[in-house]
């Protein structure tokens, strides 16, 4: 470990096929106001919402609904949401959803207090909370495993006006207090997002595993949870109601972007920096995204990181090096990365997923332009590699 670092996990998290009857005693520490934050309205349809409202109700709490909250929140929703939150003096928001709508309300719990203009100053300028600054404290109810936005405190915005999709990690302060987990919960999700949650998961770890060359406790941590993952990730795509597969995903998609994996080391988001880009010109699945270019994008770098690439050959996909050149003992690895891709039925090819040809120059300026964090990988790419990259992830 050569990195110095504080590390603070502000969440509780409850945990099982009963977290759910947790909601009560999870929201007895916060005040009567309760804005109710959700989606499209799957919860409606596989009885979350009932279960919500129920531990909510039996809690005293007196709630105002905000559904409707998109797959990569928008600005205009953001907007929306302040106008509500801030006439109706909330004190604390439960997020019932995915990623977008955990970021959508994480994200609002700063913009509500904010006085001036919330998206340009914390997300297209990066500007920190200040102390004296209320943030609403924010509860999870997870319905889907990928993001671990439960746990972080990270928010995604999108201005599809620009178009550009913006992170801002606010930290521990903005990180939910609770987050009810109950890996049954996410039975209902379809196939495709199911791919979706596990492949951004992964790609979580493999970021911040491919950085750095020291020997590293935390690059450990990453292999124990990138083979769970492969492991899982096969059981669930054979038997998505298989609870033990179901479980230790989500459990591995907190853990993946805690941000325990990134402690004491570098790491590299370029992967994820292109997804936002290709993100903000399209409607395409953010773990779908990553999936189609994950290949295209290691078998690029692997020559510049090629003891790293060898090691997850050998440690996550059980290659035997034997008698091996170490360039192909780590090109097996990313042999065996793509073949797991297609077994868990996430997407290889961008334009599958609603990207043409005319995106990919805006693409490639927007993921230079919007690099928020400098990416620490073992090559940084430049405007002709990134398009060449899109264009082999097609
Ligand atoms: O709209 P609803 O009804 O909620 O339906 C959602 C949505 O259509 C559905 N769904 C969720 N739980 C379900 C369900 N359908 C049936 N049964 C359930 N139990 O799934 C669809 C996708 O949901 P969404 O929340 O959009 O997916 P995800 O969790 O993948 O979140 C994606 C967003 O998170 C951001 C992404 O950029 C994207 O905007 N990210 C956030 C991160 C963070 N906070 O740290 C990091 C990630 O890398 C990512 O960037
Ligand atoms: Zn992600």
């Amino acid at each position: 470990m050569l990195g110095n670092f504080t590390y603070y996990c502000p969440t509780r998290m409850y945990f099982g096929d009963k977290a759910q009857e947790q909601l009560p005693n999870a929201m007895k520490d916060y005040g009567k106001n309760v804005l109710m934050v959700y989606g499209g309205g799957s919860i409606k349809r596989n009885g979350i919402y009932d279960d919500v409202m129920n531990g909510l109700q039996s809690s005293g709490k007196t709630v105002i609904e905000l559904p409707g909250v998109m797959s990569n929140p928008t600005l205009e929703k953001l907007n929306e949401g302040i106008r509500v939150a801030q006439e109706n003096a909330i004190d604390v928001i439960l997020a019932v959803g995915g990623g977008s709508i955990i970021d959508y309300s994480k994200a609002l719990s700063v913009a509500a207090g904010y006085a001036g203009n919330a998206w340009k100053h914390f997300f297209l300028d990066q500007a920190d909370v200040e102390e004296s600054q209320n943030v609403i404290p924010v509860g999870a109810v997870l319905t889907m495993a990928g993001t671990g936005s439960e746990t972080n405190g990270t928010a995604v915005i999108t201005d599809p006006a620009v178009p550009i999709k913006m992170g801002k990690m606010f930290g521990a302060r903005v990180a939910p207090r609770f987050a009810i987990m109950n890996p049954r919960y996410t039975f209902s999700v379809s196939r495709a997002q199911m791919a979706a949650g596990i492949f951004d998961t992964m790609s979580h770890v493999m970021e911040q595993y491919f950085s750095g060359d020291n020997d590293c406790t935390t690059d450990y941590l990453a292999e124990g949870l990138m083979r769970n993952i492969v492991e899982s990730g096969r059981k669930a795509a054979k038997n998505p109601e298989d609870y033990e597969a179901r479980s230790n995903l989500m459990w591995d998609a907190t853990w993946a972007l805690n941000p325990l994996l990134g402690v004491g080391k570098t790491a590299d988001w370029m992967a994820h920096m292109l997804s936002h880009a290709v993100g903000a010109f399209s409607h395409a699945t953010h773990g779908m995204i990553l999936s189609a270019t994950a290949v295209p994008y290691y078998q690029y770098i692997l020559p510049y990181g090629l003891k790293r690439f060898a090691r997850f050959a050998r440690v996550v996909w059980n290659v035997d090096a034997r008698g091996k050149m170490e360039e192909d003992v780590a090109r097996a690895g990313l042999e065996a990365l793509h073949q797991w891709i297609l077994d868990i039925g996430a997407e290889t090819s961008l334009a599958k997923q609603g990207v043409t040809e005319d995106m990919l120059d805006g693409i490639v300026s927007l993921t230079l332009s919007s690099m928020n964090v400098k990416p620490q990988g073992y090559k940084l790419l430049d405007r002709d590699e990134i398009k060449a990259i899109l264009q082999k992830s097609m």
